[in-house]
């Protein structure tokens, strides 16, 4: 096994694919062997990938994919991406038994809060699979967890069987209408903290974790950002909602940027903490080449432009960070 330890703690590996399936029109699910990797993933870390093992190495710039899974006892890493372009559409060739290189786990986790409450899982198209590996930890920890999935149409509605197996509620929604909801993942956010906020709870929300859940994962730790309490460039937050009677504690929003924009504004509005996970365009996702950076807010407000990058201060921030364009 080609495997070097960077000074960062992660991996560079040529790892064999154990797996490589269509799960939906376009999007695909690739299983890696790696039990190096899978010990140290986290829910909201990423790898990023070689698409093309062979020949000119065109393209040469490596593609970043959230992890959706990890199995440290099997060692294996999973993730799922959708083809989009060139390095998703020859990645998508790469037969089982190859190795392919990638370099991971990378990036700053989810935050998990350890307090017991209900939290909102928001993934639109292929946000959703970071939500998945979250949402076996938040399990794991005897959260109770509510997922809602946005896509464009039904064929691309992905994950929804995986967090049901895990006993995750789900709700779905499509903007022309041919599964769930009729309109955006945003209007179905706004529906659920309605009725969460009339004290109307989800039928199975009762469900915990099946004990496969239980015993498969060790997955995140609490995550301590100092940057957690920066002004928020929206202005000052609502008062809190009411977690103690039955309000969410979080949000988890991953999912095309106008998406978690029109979540993060709710969320603020009805004064719940939010965190996002950005998918900015990435060359190095070493923190070296500065473009993948996203402006964030300044302290204090007004002045000079402040931005962090998201392969390493991200992929995950709160959702008041950020300075959504
Ligand atoms: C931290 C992170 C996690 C990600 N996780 C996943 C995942 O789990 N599954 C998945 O399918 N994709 C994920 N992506 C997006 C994925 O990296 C891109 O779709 C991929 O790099 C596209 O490569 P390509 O060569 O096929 O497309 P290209 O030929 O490079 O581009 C094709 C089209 O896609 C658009 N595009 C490319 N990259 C992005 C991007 N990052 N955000 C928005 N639009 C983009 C381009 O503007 C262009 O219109 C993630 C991105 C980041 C930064
Ligand atoms: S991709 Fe190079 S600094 Fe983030």
């Amino acid at each position: 096994m080609a495997l070097d330890t960077l000074p960062t703690g992660m991996v560079q590996q040529k790892a064999p694919v154990l797996v490589h399936r269509r799960i939906a029109a376009d999007h695909y699910l690739m299983r890696l062997e790696s039990a190096v990797a899978a010990r140290r993933a986290r829910p909201g870390q990423f790898i990023h990938i070689r698409c093309r093992e062979k020949g000119d190495y065109f393209p040469l710039l490596r593609r970043p994919i959230s992890l959706f899974d990890a199995d440290g006892e099997r060692g294996t890493i999973d993730f799922i991406y959708k083809v989009v372009g060139l390095g998703t559409r020859v990645l998508s060739e790469i037969p089982v038994g190859l190795k392919v290189d990638f370099l991971g786990p990378l990036g700053t986790p989810f935050a998990l809060s350890r307090r017991k409450g209900k939290v909102f899982l928001i993934g639109g198209g292929v946000g959703i699979p970071p939500l998945y590996i979250l949402a076996k930890e938040l399990m794991r920890q005897d959260q109770s967890v509510v997922a809602l999935l946005g896509a464009r149409t039904k064929k691309w509605v992905i994950c929804a069987q995986d967090f049901r197996r895990l006993g995750v509620p789900v709700h779905v929604a499509t903007d022309d209408g041919t599964a769930g909801h009729h309109g955006s993942v945003v209007d179905l956010l706004q529906r659920h903290l309605d009725r969460t906020s009339r004290g109307i709870e989800d039928s199975q929300d009762a469900a915990g974790p099946s004990e496969a859940v239980r015993s498969s994962m060790s997955l995140a730790r609490p995550r301590t950002r100092s940057s957690l309490g920066t002004p928020c460039p929206l202005g000052p937050p609502m008062p809190a909602y009411p977690a103690s009677s039955g309000g969410p504690l979080m949000l988890y929003i991953c999912g095309p940027t106008p998406m978690m924009a029109a979540a993060a504004a709710l969320a603020h509005r009805k004064g719940i903490p939010a965190q996002v996970s950005l998918e900015e365009r990435m060359g190095c996702a070493m923190g070296c080449c500065m473009g993948c950076v996203v402006e964030v807010a300044t302290e204090p407000a007004g002045s000079h432009a402040r931005f962090q990058r998201v392969c390493t201060e991200g992929p995950v921030f709160p959702a008041e960070e950020i300075v959504w364009k």
